[in-house]
């Protein structure tokens, strides 16, 4: 297990066998060597920055029915609302006042916003808060719609592939939603130049270790420049309200085991990891993760962005909690950095 550990940060490509092999590695002293390695190799990147960006939940309605979320169109429960461009773009500048220079503006597959209209919101946060990186993640769209982004001055997309084997997705996700699908969008976006966010759920139904081996493979392959990583957390009125949570222990593995493969990904300390527990945050961060995305969302919305059960919207999530946030990331010695942070595998 030492020498699978040493390779992965030696930055050799590992099989798929081998990813299963840390996946499913349960000895503590390796476990402590993994997450050692991971947040050495962070600072070396990174330095001790925490990168901060401003999250903005802009519709709760969606077209899609993942089997696991809590936005599905199938949830006739779920309190639907949408925040109109005048909200989002006064949201944003609330934001930048605070420091934010990045705003992601995060959403269901809601077709009510227009591509042009999501065009237009851009360029406005852009003129707004000049030097700020509009990030989107508004799930999957053609080509023409992620080309105008671009060129409308969004320069990050977040679409998690939720996993990367066939299989799986298709247990996951109704029929018309497909695997193949997502892995182009991802590498559409990519191709457009966009900073390209991919990731998965720790423990969502059915999923085995090689399911998540699967995912770290098509990590080192696909070299996405964020990672979003996170533990399914089951949602009552959703087909998988009764399935466990995942564990925040495997979920921070598997960050680690990211930085591993990807030293230069900019890797969140997902708000499903921080709801799920509550030093799990603070262990993400010193096993790889870089990065914090508190919510600026008007707190009359933020109850109906109900993903999954009790997320996290308050405490250190909220941004009105910025110093506390500070506060807390020097407790981990580290630095709260509001900067653009940028991959430094991209160029604009
Ligand atoms: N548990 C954890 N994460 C979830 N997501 C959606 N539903 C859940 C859930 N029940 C994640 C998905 C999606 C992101 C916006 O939220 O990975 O990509």
């Amino acid at each position: 297990m030492r020498h699978l550990i040493d390779r992965l940060f030696q930055g050799e490509r590992l099989t798929r066998a081998e990813f299963q092999d840390l996946v499913l590695c349960e000895d503590q002293e390796m476990l402590e060597l993994l997450f050692r390695r991971a947040k050495e190799r962070t600072e070396e990147v990174f330095g001790n920055h925490v990168y901060i960006r401003g999250l903005i939940e802009i519709s709760s309605y969606c077209k899609q029915d993942c089997f696991y979320c809590g936005l599905r169109c199938s949830n006739h429960k779920a309190q639907r609302y949408r925040l109109s461009p005048n909200e989002i773009i006064a949201t944003c500048e609330k934001g930048y006042e605070m420091g934010f220079r990045t705003f992601v503006l995060q959403g269901g597959e809601d077709d009510y916003y227009t591509d042009d209209a999501i065009c237009e919101l851009i360029r406005e946060i852009c003129l707004s808060c000049p030097g700020s990186a509009v990030t989107l993640s508004l799930g999957e769209k053609g080509k023409r719609a992620y080309e105008a982004f671009r060129k409308a001055g969004a320069s990050r997309y977040l679409l998690r592939h939720e996993t990367a084997t066939a299989e799986h997705f298709s247990r996951l996700h109704p029929p018309s939603q497909r695997l193949q699908s997502r892995m182009e969008a991802l590498a559409t976006l990519k191709d457009l130049g966009f900073q390209v966010g991919a990731g998965f759920m720790v423990g969502s139904p059915f999923q085995t270790a090689e399911n998540l081996a699967e995912d770290l493979y098509f990590l080192q392959e696909f070299r996405p420049h964020m990672v979003g990583i996170g533990p399914f957390i089951p949602h009552q009125d959703t087909p998988f309200g009764k399935y466990p949570a995942g564990d925040s222990g495997q979920t921070v593995k598997m960050i680690a085991i990211t930085r591993g493969i990807l030293p230069g990904a900019l890797i969140p300390a997902t708000t499903a990891l921080a709801t799920l527990s509550k030093d799990a945050r603070g262990r993400a961060l010193q096993a790889g993760a870089n990065v914090v995305m508190p919510n600026l969302s008007p707190e009359a919305v933020r109850v109906k962005y109900n993903l999954y059960n009790n997320k996290l919207s308050t405490g250190t999530e909220s941004a009105q909690m910025l110093a506390a946030l500070r506060e807390e990331l020097e407790g981990y010695g580290r630095k709260m950095d509001l900067s653009r942070g940028d991959s430094p595998l991209w160029k604009a």
